[in-house]
């Protein structure tokens, strides 16, 4: 699937931040128009300035080149604007839009990593899920996360790095990004040591990920093939699909929020969970049911409550349609209640909120909907200290009683949350709108973001807005490698918080795991943004402690 690259010409023979290779471009300058043309471009296209200004950075970079030592041992942001320059132009001279940018993500459950280019190509990718370990038990066990990823870090950046044709990762790489969080500490702290070790080794930039920036910006990640042959054509606008401002909801098992998205680094909270994430209700109540979890209890609760659209309600639709053929009048809504009528013993719950006009979420009063629902309808006890329990055996499965009131659980609590979803992503359009901001489009991100029934139903919203729907592939949806390494391209392109090279000498190298500490700062609680001051969610106070400022106030 992925091109090999060709080995470009313009990536080989220089190194950035070794005295050895600032020589060897200094020497060579003149024999290489290539990169000289590279430069001028970066100059105009980047600042727009005259040429006189642009030859006074041009000294001042060589300076700073020619100062390599001082870069490379002096470990700490590119804040100046001289060094903001010196790194664009690293980058630039390296591989132009090709430069290679390396992902690693391990701050869950998935340890990821890819390359992708600097204009947005994916090369390579590679994950090693951890589903398998922890679906026994009822959620992200951290101790074995940060094991497994131990354990797979390494395996996962090697056959990135080969699927992508990389032989000499100091010639060939431009920059790796990593996240630091929000997630679990000892996981972030296993994909920020590898990053460490790779920056050391062989003296390239890091830049610091949030994980959530990342879910958000992977929407304008382009998603056809790389051509590594594709160098000589027209530089074109970084960014795929989403343009920004843009609204996005990210649903998952771990995150569920409303943001507007103005830019990079510029992002509002317009509405978060108070209690549970949409994807971890969803896992929940799967397991009661006794449904297969693994992977997610997401999928197979979708399946379920499909199936009760087609078997149960469906055949009352075609008798009502007939009935009413008439009444041309009938909303849809009055439609379905009276579709719902016809149903023996209907099961609904009712959707969260509702009364709270705002864009914060709440799913555990659905849970308990369930749990009440399967101890009234089924018979079964839910003992809550057990998360991990499956209270509805599968044996049962095929005693078709159990199976169509189960089926109408699922499809209640998939109609709620559903529509709860649909509730606060119309409130933020209408907030952003109301803010004299015009949404190019709703990104959906998460794992839940593949479910049939929440795509149909925010498409339809879309449409009543006027503004695409934007899903990013589902691969890349869930926990992945390409969204950390675009986001770090993102802020490379901006120079925004990307850190030096970490000294060589430091304990990135050091022989015991325990002293190779990190020096790039792990934000394990790190809000995306501000909130938007309609919002009135409160966040469970343990979780404000040890919270670092929100992205973008820094
Ligand atoms: O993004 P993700 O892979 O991992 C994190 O939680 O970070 O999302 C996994 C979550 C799980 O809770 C899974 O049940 C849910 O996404 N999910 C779904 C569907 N597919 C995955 N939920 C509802 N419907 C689906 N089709
Ligand atoms: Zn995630």
């Amino acid at each position: 699937m992925y091109a090999s690259p060709s080995s470009s010409s313009s990536s080989k023979s220089i190194r950035f931040f070794g005295g050895e290779s600032v020589r060897s471009l200094k020497a060579n300058s003149k024999r290489l128009p290539r990169y000289a043309a590279a430069l001028t471009a970066a100059r105009f296209s980047a600042r727009g300035t005259t040429i006189e200004e642009d030859e006074e950075k041009e000294e001042q970079m060589k300076d700073l080149r020619i100062d390599q030592k001082g870069i490379v041992s002096d470990a700490g942001v590119y804040e100046t604007k001289e060094e903001k320059m010196f790194l664009k132009n690293a980058i630039q001279l390296k591989g132009g839009k090709n430069a290679f940018i390396l992902g690693i993500e391990t701050s869950c459950d998935d340890t990821a990593c890819a390359i992708v280019t600097k204009s947005g190509h994916v090369v390579s990718e590679a994950i090693k899920s951890q589903v398998s370990i922890h679906e026994n038990w009822g959620g992200v066990v951290p101790t074995l996360a940060k094991e497994a990823h131990q354990n797979a870090i390494d395996d996962v950046v090697e056959e990135c790095l080969r699927k992508a044709g990389v032989t000499d990762v100091g010639e060939q790489v431009s920059a790796v990004a990593v996240t630091v969080g929000p997630g679990l500490s000892m996981c972030l702290r296993v994909g920020v040591r590898k990053a460490q070790k790779i920056s050391g080794e062989y003296g390239i930039p890091i830049v610091p990920v949030h994980h959530m920036e990342a879910h958000c910006l992977v929407a304008r990640v382009k998603e056809e093939e790389w051509n590594a042959n594709s160098e000589e054509e027209e530089e074109e606008e970084n960014g795929g699909v989403a343009k920004f401002p843009f609204v996005a909801l990210l649903v998952s098992g771990g995150h569920n929020v409303l943001l507007k998205v103005e830019g990079v680094g510029r992002y509002t909270i317009l509405g978060q969970t108070l209690d549970d994430a949409i994807g971890e209700a969803y896992d929940k109540t799967a397991r009661l049911l006794g449904l297969p979890v693994g992977g997610g209890g997401g999928p197979a609760l979708e399946k379920l409550a499909k199936e009760y659209e087609e078997i149960v309600l469906e055949p009352r639709r075609e008798q009502c349609r007939k009935e009413t053929e008439q009444e041309a009048h009938i909303t849809d809504e009055v439609f379905e209640k009276i579709v719902r009528k016809k149903v023996k013993n209907p099961i609904r719950f009712t959707v969260p909120l509702r009364k709270r006009k705002t864009c914060d979420f709440s799913f555990a009063g659905l849970k308990t909907n369930v749990r009440l629902a399967i101890e009234k309808h089924l018979g079964a006890v839910v003992d809550e200290s057990k998360p991990e329990q499956k209270v509805l055996p599968s044996e049962n499965w095929d005693g078709i009683e159990n199976r169509e009131t189960r089926a109408a659980i699922a499809h209640a609590f998939q109609t709620a949350a559903v529509t709860h979803l649909e509730d606060r992503v119309s409130r933020a359009l209408e907030w952003v709108e109301s803010d004299g901001v015009s949404p190019t489009c709703l990104v959906v991100a998460g794992g839940v973001a593949s479910n049939q029934k929440i795509r149909k139903k925010l498409l339809q919203i879309g449409a009543n807005h006027s503004i695409d729907v934007v899903f990013p592939k589902p691969s890349w949806c869930t926990d992945n490698g390409v969204m950390v390494a675009w986001a770090g391209i993102e802020r490379l392109n901006l120079a925004l918080g990307v850190e030096k090279p970490v000294p060589r000498a430091s304990e990135a190298f050091a022989k015991d795991e325990k002293d190779r500490d990190v020096q790039v700062r792990l934000k394990p609680r790190w809000p995306l943004g501000e909130m938007d001051e309609r919002a009135i969610g409160e966040v469970k106070s343990s979780k404000v402690s040890k919270m670092a400022r929100p992205l973008g106030s820094e």
